[in-house]
């Protein structure tokens, strides 16, 4: 059996605790035999900036390349809010999308027939909800240059962004974008902006081409990113995989986790592309932040954690039966009404971080048997 080398990078805030889950189901696959797992662990953002001054320090870059795959938990919080910007705790972060080239993003938001009372929307809009975010995770206004704030004659300053696309990088996230709506209701809607943007002008007509050429057999429809927010909160389910730029994904994903009852309920995988023997680099992380405010309190949901390990398993290991099996047994113990605080009813009890990661373990292992 080849061994699989995770690097863990669990961050600042709820970070470390949502880790700790992980690691106990890691090592549990291990020893059952399903998969041989070698685990290193490393500091990434606040952590990593008062132990070494930087965000991520050259020998956890290192390690992350070398690793067969990244399990990251969440950096930030507030004792870092006045480090220097290039330091900054979602640095670390942005240089691993950036340097392992991780230019898909894939958010699935899977409303759990169980949670369906705890979004905010009404039961009958999310029950059932199955929709994949596919965002583009290395280009657009998070890495275009200039990127600057400059002083001007009038002292005045003047503040830069740049949002950047280009045909091949467009191309690459819209491929993903179709090769994934193939396995599932066989629809992608592309949002962008071509109505005030240039970049959306590009993105709207290189989608179209590639789905011409290449997807024909795929419905493809085209959504102002503006519209496609209020859609999803109008009605979520008539989406299947929405691809979109960087930042429109950045905010339309957190939309889309809150339909699912929590922000502690998503994961995600951030994929590169394949090389020559079909691996690729990856990085699995929650879509939700470091929560400062319950950090260190065993009050985090770890789920977004864990289904990150189950996408890591089908993604980057093709463990399908594993990760069919852990998802599995996260639906069980929902079902089951373990819940942690962000996803309790009133009246319901609540388990702990740790909690929850051991009845989640436990099914699996029933399952397993
Ligand atoms: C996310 C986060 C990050 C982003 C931050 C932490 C840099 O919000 O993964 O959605 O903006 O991409
Ligand atoms: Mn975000």
């Amino acid at each position: 059996m080849a061994t699989h080398k995770l690097l863990l990078l669990p961050g600042d805030g709820i970070g470390p605790e949502v880790a700790a889950e992980v690691e106990k189901l890691v090592a549990w696959f291990t020893k059952a035999g399903i998969a041989a797992f070698e685990t290193e662990r490393d500091l990434v953002g606040g952590a990593a900036y008062d132990a070494h001054g930087a965000a991520i320090s050259e020998d956890a870059m290192k390690r992350a390349m070398q690793a067969d795959a990244v399990l990251f938990g969440a950096v930030g919080g507030p004792q870092w809010a006045d480090v220097a910007y290039e330091v900054r705790p979602e640095a670390g972060l942005l240089r691993l999308r950036k340097d392992l080239a991780l230019f898909a993003n894939l958010r699935p938001a899977i409303c759990y027939a169980a949670l369906a009372d705890a979004s905010s929307l009404k039961k009958e809009l999310v029950e059932g909800l199955d929709i994949l975010i596919v965002r583009e995770l290395t280009g657009g206004v998070y890495f275009g240059e200039p990127k600057e704030i400059v002083t001007l004659e009038n002292g005045q300053k003047r503040a830069v962004d740049t949002q950047l696309y280009t045909t091949g990088e467009i191309e690459r996230i819209t491929r993903v974008a179709f090769d994934l709506a193939k396995k599932r209701r066989n629809k992608v809607s592309s949002a962008e902006k071509h109505n005030v943007m240039k970049s959306g002008v590009l993105w709207k007509q290189v989608v179209t081409d590639i789905h011409k050429r290449e997807f024909a057999e795929v419905e493809l429809e085209h959504v102002l990113a503006d519209n496609c927010a209020m859609q999803l909160v109008k009605n979520p389910k008539q989406y299947d995989v929405i691809v979109c730029d960087n930042l429109f994904g950045d905010i339309l994903s957190d939309v889309a986790a809150m339909l699912t009852g929590s922000l502690g309920m998503l994961p995600s995988a951030s994929l590169g592309a394949e090389d020559a023997s079909g691996k690729r680099k990856a990085l699995y992380e929650p879509v939700h932040g470091s929560a400062p405010d319950i950090a260190g309190r065993q009050l985090a949901n770890p789920i977004a954690m864990i289904g990150s390990l189950a996408m890591c398993l089908r993604y980057s290991f093709g463990l399908i039966e594993a990760a069919d099996m852990l998802e599995r047994a996260i639906t069980d113990t929902l079902t089951d009404g373990v819940r942690t605080g962000d996803i309790a009813a009133p009246g319901m009890n609540t388990v702990s971080t740790s909690g929850m990661g051991d009845a989640i373990l436990e099914r699996l292992q029933t399952l397993a048997r």
